[in-house]
């Protein structure tokens, strides 16, 4: 039996959320064939776009299903087949669709025997072979959907957040962030007043979300630890900012680690005219790029 699963991609963050904030996008997503087999095993089928590392410890789809096999003592394993939609280095959350939709697929396969949480721990082990480290604000809105607060990852804790009715504009400038790279160079002390703004800030977001209020959504979308430092790495940003606030952006940021750029906006009208001031900054700095108007 095969099933096709269409994991969205995600914004991780949401600006002043570092780690611990991130949701849904309705679009791109990425679609995965599994197929159910009787041997302890993972084949991933190679992907003949990106050329993906097939060796299932290396590939972060098959290192989140090895995880989930562990876990189960039947000789039963899986083959998957991943065709990518969602650029992998984008920073909408490439590598946590394909962990997160492997495992959501193939728990389908096995009668949904393990929870949502239990889904979220094997997929971090596909982000971790991503980007070192274990982190799941991509996988848990991922597998949620809407918007999700991961409370702690060291005991994981999810808490799934309503999603406020918001347009989302994303640009995705060909230049190449690694998440390794952009986690390096963040300083690992916060200066009390920063620290102090940041969870003002995140506290005013999920009250937003909660409240559906977007002016204070809004009014909480900043960010005084992570943005200043990444930023540098996205050429065009403050700019880019400027012009998405002025054509009716409510706010936004790096997405995940970057290079994309996403702002939230109440309307479709406004995000439509977001993507096109987002596409004009880099046409002008000569970076080829590409845009989304979706929501979450
Ligand atoms: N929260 C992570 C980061 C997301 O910003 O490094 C990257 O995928």
């Amino acid at each position: 039996k095969t099933i096709t699963v269409l994991p969205p991609g995600t914004v991780a963050n949401m600006v002043c959320g570092f780690d611990v904030l991130g949701f849904a996008l309705h679009e791109p997503c990425d679609e995965i064939d599994i197929t159910l087999i009787d041997e302890k095993r993972i084949i991933i089928q190679p992907d003949p776009v990106y050329h993906l590392p097939t060796d299932p410890e290396k590939n972060v789809a098959g290192a989140a299903l090895l995880a989930m096999l562990d876990a189960m003592d039947e000789p039963i394993g899986f083959d998957i087949t991943i065709r990518k939609h969602i650029k992998p280095g984008s920073g909408i959350g490439s590598s946590a669709a394909s962990a997160a939709g492997a495992v959501v697929g193939a728990n389908m396969l096995l009668n949904n025997r393990f929870s949502k949480e239990e889904l979220v721990q094997f997929a971090m082990f596909g982000e971790k072979v991503a980007s070192g480290v274990k982190h799941a604000d991509n996988i848990a809105p991922c597998i949620y959907g809407g918007i999700t607060l991961i409370r702690s990852i060291f005991p994981l804790d999810v808490v799934a957040l309503p999603a406020p009715d918001l347009f989302v504009s994303i640009v995705h400038p060909q230049i190449e962030v690694r998440t390794a790279d952009a986690r390096a160079i963040l300083k690992q002390t916060v200066l009390l007043k920063n620290a102090i703004k940041q969870w003002g800030n995140i506290a005013g977001l999920v009250a937003g979300i909660l409240k559906n209020d977007h002016a204070l959504i809004g009014r909480s979308l900043e960010d005084h630890i992570i943005e200043p430092v990444r930023s540098i790495l996205i050429p065009g940003f403050d700019e880019l900012k400027q012009r998405c606030m002025a054509a009716g952006a409510l706010g936004g940021g790096i997405s995940g680690s970057g290079p994309s750029v996403f702002m939230l906006s109440s309307t479709k009208g406004k995000a439509e005219a977001i993507a096109t001031e987002m596409q004009s900054v880099f046409n002008r700095l000569g970076i080829d790029n590409h845009t989304y108007v979706t929501s979450i």
